[in-house]
C-alpha cells in the first residue's frame, strides 16, 4: 500500500530554546489529519533541487491540540534541521508523509497504570505529546517524566511542562536532569545512566518499578542504560518501548570510523517500477544511500528502520541489516529487508521493491 502525500502550511513559530523550533501546521482544507500520540510527520523540503526526508515526531496531541506540530532541534552541520529553521516561514506550505510509527500510546479512560517517560533532548517531542494525550483521558494513571538537557536554557517545553504538571499535580512529577548546569541549579548534575535512572524511580518516584509502562527517546547510550536497569528489576520488553532518531548504522558511524571496516565496496541490482538500476554500494552507505546518491527515486521515510516505507526483497546475494526491529521474523526468513539499514555482504545482491 503506498502511502499518502500532503502539504501542510505553516500556521505558527515557536522559539523553544536558542536552537530548538516548534512549527504548526494548519490541517489541510477538508482533511483533518489523523494520528497517534508519538507517531511522527516525514517533512520533505526541496534543498538546491533536491526533494530530501526527514521524520519529525509530533510534539502536539491529536486529541488536544487544534493543529499538528514538530520540534525541530539543529543538529551541528545536520543539512535539514538547520535549512527549516533557518528558512521555513509562518505561510509556507511544505509536502509531508502522512503520520507514522509504532511508538505510540492510546489514552483509554478505563484504565489506570503508571507511565514512565524517560527522555533526553530533542527525545522529548513524542513524550510531550503522549503526556498531554494521556493525562486527560486517564483520569487515574499517573505519568512520570525523567528529561535529560545539557544545561537550563536546553531544556525544551520547560513553561510547557511545569503547566503541566501544576494542572495535574498528583498525577504528573517531571524531573529535569542536566549534564552542564549552571552553578545556581539545584536539581541534579548527571547524565541518566543505569545508577541514576534506579535513584530517580525508586527514590525520587518511589514506584514499583517491575509494574510500570516505559517509553524511551533519546541518546542510544541513555536508552540502553535505562532497559538494562528497569529489566533487572523484571520490567519485560512487551513494557517497553523505545524510539530511536538515528538509526543504528548513523551512531555506529559516528562512535567508530572503523565501523565499515568489515564491509566491502558492492554492486547491486535493484528492480523497482519496471527498471533494473545498477548501484555501487559503498562501505560507509546502506542500499537506500547508494540509490538516492544516484538519484534514484526509492519509497522512504523515516531512515531508521522503523516505519517500514523503504521495505524490498533481498531474492539474490546476502545483505545484514543494522536494525532488524522493524521487520517481523517471518518477514526476515523470506527475505524482506528495509534498504535504509542494509548493506550488500556478498558479491550478485539483487533487491526486488515493490
Ligand atoms: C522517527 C524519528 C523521529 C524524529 N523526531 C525528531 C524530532 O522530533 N525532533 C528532531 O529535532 N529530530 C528528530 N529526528 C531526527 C531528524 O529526523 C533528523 O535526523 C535530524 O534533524 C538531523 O537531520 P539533518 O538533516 O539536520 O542532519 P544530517 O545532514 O542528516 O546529518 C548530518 C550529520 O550529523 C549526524 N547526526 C545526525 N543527528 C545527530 C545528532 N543528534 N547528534 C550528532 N550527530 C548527528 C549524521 O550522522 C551526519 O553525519 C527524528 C528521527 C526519526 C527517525
Ligand atoms: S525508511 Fe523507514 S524503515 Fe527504512
Amino acid at each position: 500500500m503506498s502511502a499518502k502525500y500532503f502539504h501542510l502550511t505553516v500556521k505558527e513559530i515557536i522559539d523553544e530554546t536558542p536552537d530548538t523550533k516548534t512549527f504548526s501546521f494548519w490541517h489541510p482544507i477538508h482533511q483533518a489529519i489523523s494520528y497517534k500520540a508519538g507517531q511522527f510527520l516525514t517533512l520533505i523540503p526541496e534543498i538546491e533541487g533536491k526533494k530530501v526526508r526527514r521524520s519529525y515526531s509530533m510534539s502536539s496531541s491529536p486529541n488536544k491540540d487544534a493543529s499538528l506540530a514538530v520540534t525541530i532541534k539543529r543538529v551541528p552541520g545536520g543539512l535539514v534541521s538547520n535549512y527549516l529553521c533557518d528558512n521555513l516561514k509562518v505561510g509556507d506550505a511544505i509536502e509531508t508523509m502522512e503520520p507514522m510509527g509504532h511508538f505510540v500510546i492510546e489514552p483509554n479512560p478505563t484504565k489506570e497504570r503508571v507511565i514512565v517517560l524517560f527522555g533526553g533532548g530533542s527525545g522529548i517531542t513524542p513524550l510531550m505529546s503522549i503526556a498531554k494525550s494521556v493525562l486527560p483521558v486517564e483520569t487515574k494513571t499517573k505519568v512520570y517524566l525523567v528529561y535529560g538537557s545539557r544545561n537550563e536554557e536546553n531544556i525544551i517545553f520547560k513553561k510547557q511542562l511545569d503547566e503541566l504538571e501544576a494542572q495535574y499535580s498528583n498525577r504528573f512529577k517531571v524531573l529535569h536532569v542536566l549534564s552542564q548546569p549552571s552553578y545556581t541549579w539545584i536539581g541534579y548534575k548527571t547524565r541518566i545512566n543505569q545508577a541514576s535512572a534506579v535513584t530517580f524511580l525508586k527514590q525520587d518516584f518511589a514506584i514499583d518499578i517491575a509494574k510500570a509502562e516505559y517509553y524511551l527517546c533519546g541518546p542510544e547510550g541513555m536508552m540502553q542504560h535505562v532497559e538494562a536497569a528497569i529489566k533487572i528489576f523484571g520490567v519485560t520488553d512487551n513494557q517497553i518501548h523505545k524510539e530511536h532518531f538515528f538509526s543504528a548504522h548513523d551512531e555506529k558511524a559516528m562512535e567508530d570510523e572503523d565501523e565499515a571496516g568489515s564491509l566491502k565496496e558492492q554492486t547491486i541490482t535493484i528492480q523497482y517500477e519496471g527498471n533494473d538500476y545498477t548501484v555501487v554500494v559503498k562501505p560507509h552507505e546502506t542500499i537506500l544511500d547508494a540509490a538516492l546518491r544516484d538519484d534514484i527515486d526509492l519509497p522512504y521515510s523515516c531512515q531508521a528502520g522503523m516505519c517500514t516505507a523503504c521495505m524490498g526483497k533481498c531474492i539474490a546475494g546476502k545483505v545484514s541489516m543494522d536494525e532488524e526491529d522493524g521487520l517481523t521474523d517471518n518477514e526476515i526468513k523470506q527475505g524482506y529487508i528495509l534498504t535504509c539499514v542494509a548493506h550488500p555482504t556478498s558479491s550478485g545482491v539483487v533487491i526486488e521493491i515493490d
